[in-house]
């Protein structure tokens, strides 16, 4: 797995039960690199004795080396069980990647959903550190926080950003409000041998206006191609997003005024970006993080060596909801393409 941008480019490697996972990555800034910063912030990420969360218990700590301009990082894999996933043997999961990948090199061992699991989240919350260090340096801030489990609605942008939203990770908080009734739809789908999904809110302040461009250079085209490469993560939209699909231009316009001496906007439902250009307002997005694929409910399935139907009830150890421990590596995607196209502009 490759992502190339304008000047980082960095490589994840392995597997969930591999020996180890980890990332190679080149054009990074420079930035001091601060231990207990990276460690607070992957302890983010990790999975944590709550109902939400895998029984899957790892250290995440990264050993991290550079030679010439290579950062590399390497994280252990410890707590690997693929006992549970015997049964499974060319049994794809539904809606896992379990089948789409059998099409591609026609593997029938599907543990711990290789090279798919979210898992490998946790190298590129490495290179996001890294990232966020550098924009913090220049007064950027990216923050994620949880807005939606199941049915349950919290905090928005949509109704104008706060400090409470902008500031909950850095707190250790997932969700800056009504978290506790987001544990109550979480428990109550883990009980219900379930699975939910939400919605993780992001905004980034203090991005300077002009960076990005056109066609292939759109800034939104970046941000994008980061975020998908999280697992479970199928939308993503930018400031009122697939609203503006039944708005008016009246009502979606962003109007410009000058209030002392300087460009203001009114609001921002471009979400800080128009014409894949950062236009000075800050950036906001959101992105829709499916339900966990792994449930323990009964389902339908194929076994794909005796070519017959099946039904099955999988073990292993799962997230009942992917979405708080999403909320780190949606930071870092976000961080990382806005650091390499701010670095582009750097002479
Ligand atoms: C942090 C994180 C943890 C995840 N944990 C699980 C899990 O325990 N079980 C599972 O089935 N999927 C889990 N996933 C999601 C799957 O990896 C993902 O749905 C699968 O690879 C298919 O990709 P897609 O949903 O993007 O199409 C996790 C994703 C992330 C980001």
């Amino acid at each position: 797995m490759k992502w190339k941008g304008d000047k980082i480019e960095f490589e994840v490697y392995g597997t969930s039960h591999a020996p180890e996972i980890g990332v190679t990555a080149k054009g990074l800034p420079e930035v001091a690199f601060d231990a207990a910063g990276l460690s607070a912030f992957m302890d983010r990420r990790r999975a944590k004795k709550a109902a939400y969360s895998t029984a899957r218990m790892e250290g995440d700590i990264p050993e991290i080396s550079f030679s010439e301009d290579e950062l590399r990082a390497v994280i252990k894999n410890g707590d690997v069980k693929s006992s549970d996933y015997n049964e499974l043997y060319g049994i794809p999961r539904p809606s896992h990647a379990d089948y789409a990948a059998h099409l591609m090199d026609g593997r029938l061992d599907f543990s711990g959903g290789g090279e798919f699991s979210g898992r490998l989240t946790a190298p590129l919350c490495v290179l996001g550190y890294m990232a966020k260090s550098y924009l913090s340096k220049k007064g950027i801030r990216v923050s994620a926080w949880v807005s939606e489990v199941g049915r349950v609605k919290g905090a928005t942008y949509r109704n104008g950003l706060t400090e409470e939203m902008l500031s909950a990770g850095e707190k250790g908080e997932w969700s800056p409000l009504r978290k506790g009734e987001m544990l109550e739809e979480i428990t109550r789908a883990a009980a219900e041998k379930d699975s939910v999904g939400g919605r993780i809110e992001c905004a980034v302040t203090g991005y300077p206006g002009g960076i990005g461009g056109g066609l292939f250079g759109s800034l939104e085209g970046k941000i994008s191609s980061l975020l998908y490469l999280i697992p479970a993560i199928k939308g993503v939209e930018f400031g009122a997003g697939f609203d503006l699909a039944n708005m008016r231009g009246s009502e979606a316009n962003d109007p410009l005024r000058v209030e002392g001496g300087k460009v203001a906007f009114i609001k921002n439902d471009a979400g800080g970006i128009n014409g894949g250009i950062s236009n000075g307002n800050d950036i906001t997005l959101a992105v829709a993080v499916r339900p966990t694929p792994s449930i323990a409910r009964k389902q339908q399935s194929i076994d794909l060596v005796k070519r017959e139907n099946v039904e099955i009830e999988i073990k292993g150890r799962h997230d009942a909801c992917i979405v708080p421990r999403a909320v780190p590596v949606v930071e870092a995607a976000v961080a990382i393409a806005l650091a390499d196209a701010l670095l582009k502009e750097e002479k």
